[in-house]
């Protein structure tokens, strides 16, 4: 048995996926061209996006890295932790942009906006891998999004379920048997 055996259907395969990040990363390379800015990896969910993200983009940028839980062991949102933030010197008049896995309610990236903003970002934007539009409760859209995903639990590339599947190199849709009772 591998992780590949508990996935229902593929919905982003490995070739869609670097399709969608040569044309995310072009943007963002357009939108911040001459200008010095810092990739802000939201852990753990970010990293593999993040990391291929940033090698298509050819300005000057730094990398720091945010941890931020709210999801536990389920698939429902709870109350969002911050574990880990970069440190002053890597926020404080910076411009920064925020990387995360996948906007869900929205309720992470605005968190954070608001925590980076606070402590002295001078700009703040978000770029997500995956949106989930159906899902959302606060008023939040990304500035930079590859994929849009229908309201279902999705892993890989990246993105976990209990901890699992972040290393599938697509994104797939977990037989619905292992998360429901
Ligand atoms: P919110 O609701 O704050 O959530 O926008 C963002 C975080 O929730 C997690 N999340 C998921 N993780 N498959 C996952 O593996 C999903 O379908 C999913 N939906 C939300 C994720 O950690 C994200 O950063």
């Amino acid at each position: 048995m591998t992780v590949h055996d508990d996935i229902e259907r593929v919905l982003y395969a490995e070739d869609q996926i670097k399709t969608g990040i040569d044309r995310v990363a072009a943007e963002v390379s357009r939108a911040y061209a001459g200008r010095d800015f810092t990739v802000v990896s939201v852990l753990k969910g970010s990293c593999v996006f993040a990391s291929d993200l940033i090698r298509r983009i050819p300005n000057r940028l730094e990398l720091a890295f945010l941890a931020a839980s709210s999801y536990g062991a389920g698939t429902e949102s709870g109350e969002l932790r911050i574990d880990f933030v970069p440190t002053g010197s890597e926020i404080e008049g910076r411009d920064l942009l925020l990387v995360d896995d996948i906007l869900d309610t929205g309720r992470t990236l605005a968190k954070l906006k608001v925590e980076l903003r606070a402590r002295g970002a001078r700009d703040v934007r978000t770029c997500v891998f995956l949106d989930k539009p159906s899902r959302r409760s606060v008023e939040m859209e990304a500035d930079f999004k590859c994929f849009e995903v229908e309201n279902l639990f999705v892993v890989g590339y990246g993105l976990d379920y209990a901890g699992r599947y972040r290393n599938l190199p697509y994104v797939g849709a977990l037989r619905r048997e292992l998360y429901t009772t």
